[in-house]
């Protein structure tokens, strides 16, 4: 028996050891830690369990046979990330450059496979030179296997990915279909062609870094959700990620201590500038009515205009989607519509209650966003709430104008209790416009046209730049100060804790893509 235990600890032994010392030495001198360290920083000490720690290769091609290392370039697994279970991969760049072979393949299948059967969250940690070369189409054949499976358990499990290398080629899109991902500032990089091809075919001149940085995804793409300035910043904010969130979609987010007490906040009845044009930043407005420091906002500095993040009410997690007047004066257009509509769905998805923050002067207008489909992309989100069936409450604070009043949570789409502060002006478009158009007779047969502008504008202002048509229509179901609000919204949660919705039966819907 002595000799087979060593034969075990040594092969356990070879397994920790990866792609070797000077392999490891050299993913050091790039900034970057080894799989196995990134584990330890994410998972609870001594919960990781590793499964196919022996699995090797199987390719013969270019004398591969006579190179295998144990584990074939993944550490896969389970553990649990604040007491709860959580299924991981973590790619071994010291192994092949991480790169994903037919059985570096299999066992990441096998562990999604576990996560979906069990209903517990997917962690992906990325660093890989793309597909195994040496292997050819067993290897594409790989990844369509993962990106099967990344689509079959969207919506079921949450599903995270962190790019901390080189996330290249086809390798793309498993984390494309996943939840949310992080991107390490400056070691990591993802593109579907290289600065090379792109130099070939389109004559650009680009680096790793501009084409597909961490800040790049994060500012111009989208792409990424987060760009964190270093690999342990990275994980630190998968788990505050994850605490916000359930385990699967039948379960629900864990609620986090919280102490009753005053909960007025009188600092709300002057936190909008008097004048209706100035802007403010609704991230001050949102960080006065929930819990103290909650707040954790995705896609921070991707299509400003909207803001969206999750945060806690009383202890419950919410997710907050808000126009920001602070940016192109809270305007929707492609990017922040998109940017809402996968947010919305997430929530929704996975039973987290929607709160919305409204004061949106409608649509942007022009040539590039009508050329780039504004009418489809703005339907997304209009798409994304209708079918939405948590919780959803909407606070009015000033502008509701416009089609864009429909689209940000209204009563008519489905919202279950809508408020609007006293400064809310509910209209089909800014006063001036309005009329521009509708008095247009009287404003050219007029002496003095400013004037009687003026005093026309005036009159459709004093007529519907207030909350009280919509209130007498039903349309909000209470003005409400703002110093009530979060009053308001935790009465509200609460008393929509138990909603059930059920969509009428289909396949699936066709969401404007
Ligand atoms: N298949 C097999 N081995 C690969 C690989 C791949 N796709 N990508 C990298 N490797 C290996 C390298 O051969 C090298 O092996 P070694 O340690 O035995 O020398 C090791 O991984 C590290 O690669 P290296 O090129 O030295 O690292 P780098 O940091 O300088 O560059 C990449 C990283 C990813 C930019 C570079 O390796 C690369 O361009 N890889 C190919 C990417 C690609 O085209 N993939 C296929 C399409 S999806």
């Amino acid at each position: 028996m002595d000799k087979k235990l060593d034969l075990l600890r040594l092969k356990r032994h070879e397994a920790m050891q990866g792609g070797g010392p000077v392999r490891i030495e050299s993913q050091h001198k790039k900034g970057k830690l080894t799989a196995r360290e990134r584990l330890h920083f994410l998972l609870d000490e001594g919960s990781f369990q590793e499964i196919g720690m022996l699995v090797t290769h199987r390719s013969i091609d270019f004398g591969m046979e006579k190179e295998k290392y144990p584990g074939d370039g993944v550490v896969t697994g389970y553990g649990t990330i604040n007491g709860r279970l959580t299924y991981v991969f973590s790619q071994d760049f010291t192994v092949f450059g991480g790169s994903l072979s037919e059985t570096h393949a299999e066992k990441i299948c096998k562990i999604m496979d576990l996560a979906l059967k069990n209903g517990a969250p997917l962690i992906g940690l990325n660093d890989s030179g793309g597909a195994r070369i040496q292997e050819g189409v067993v290897s594409l054949g790989g990844y369509a296997d993962i990106f099967y499976r990344n689509t079959m358990a969207s919506g079921v499990i949450p599903q995270i990915s962190a790019i901390m290398g080189p996330c290249a080629g086809g390798a793309v899109y498993s984390p494309a279909i996943t939840d949310f991902i992080l991107m390490v500032e400056h070691t990591s990089y993802m593109f579907v062609t290289g600065p090379n091809v792109v130099k070939t075919v389109t004559h650009e001149v680009v680096t790793s870094e501009e084409l597909g940085g961490a800040n790049t995804h994060a500012s111009k793409s989208g792409v990424t959700h987060f760009a964190c300035a270093n690999e342990i910043a990275a994980i630190q904010h998968i788990k505050s990620l994850l605490s916000y969130m359930p385990q699967n979609c039948e379960d629900k987010a864990p609620a986090a201590p919280y102490e009753n007490g005053d909960e007025l906040r009188p600092e709300l009845n002057t936190i909008l500038p008097s004048i209706a044009s100035q802007p403010y930043d609704i991230r001050e407005v949102i960080d006065h009515i929930i819990d103290k420091a909650s707040f954790l906002e995705v896609h921070k500095d991707f299509a400003e205009n909207i803001v969206v993040g999750f945060a806690r009410l009383a202890g419950r997690s919410i997710g907050i989607v808000a126009n920001q007047p602070a940016f192109l004066a809270g305007v929707l257009d492609i990017h922040s519509s998109t940017k809402a509509a996968r947010f919305v769905r997430f929530c929704d998805s996975f039973n987290i209650p929607l709160l919305v923050f409204e004061d949106v002067p409608g649509f942007l207008p022009g040539t590039d966003q009508e050329w780039n489909a504004i009418i489809t992309n703005g339907a997304k989100l209009l798409y994304a709430f209708c079918e939405a069936t948590v919780p959803r409450v909407t606070v009015i604070t000033r502008k509701a104008y416009g089609g864009a009043y429909d689209v940000m949570n209204s009563k008519h789409i489905g919202a279950d209790m809508n408020f609007a502060w006293p400064s809310a002006e509910i209209a089909v478009m800014g006063a001036k416009g309005a009329a521009e158009i509708i008095f247009k007779r009287e404003i050219t047969k007029a002496e003095d046209h400013e004037a009687k502008w003026l005093e026309m504008e005036q009159l459709y202002s004093d007529t519907f730049a207030n909350p009280y048509r919509a209130a007498e229509r039903g349309f909000i179901d209470e003005v409400i100060e703002p110093a009530e609000t979060r009053i308001k919204l935790i009465q509200a949660f609460k008393m929509l804790e138990n909603k059930v919705v059920n969509n009428p039966r289909k396949k699936h819907g066709n969401i404007p893509l």
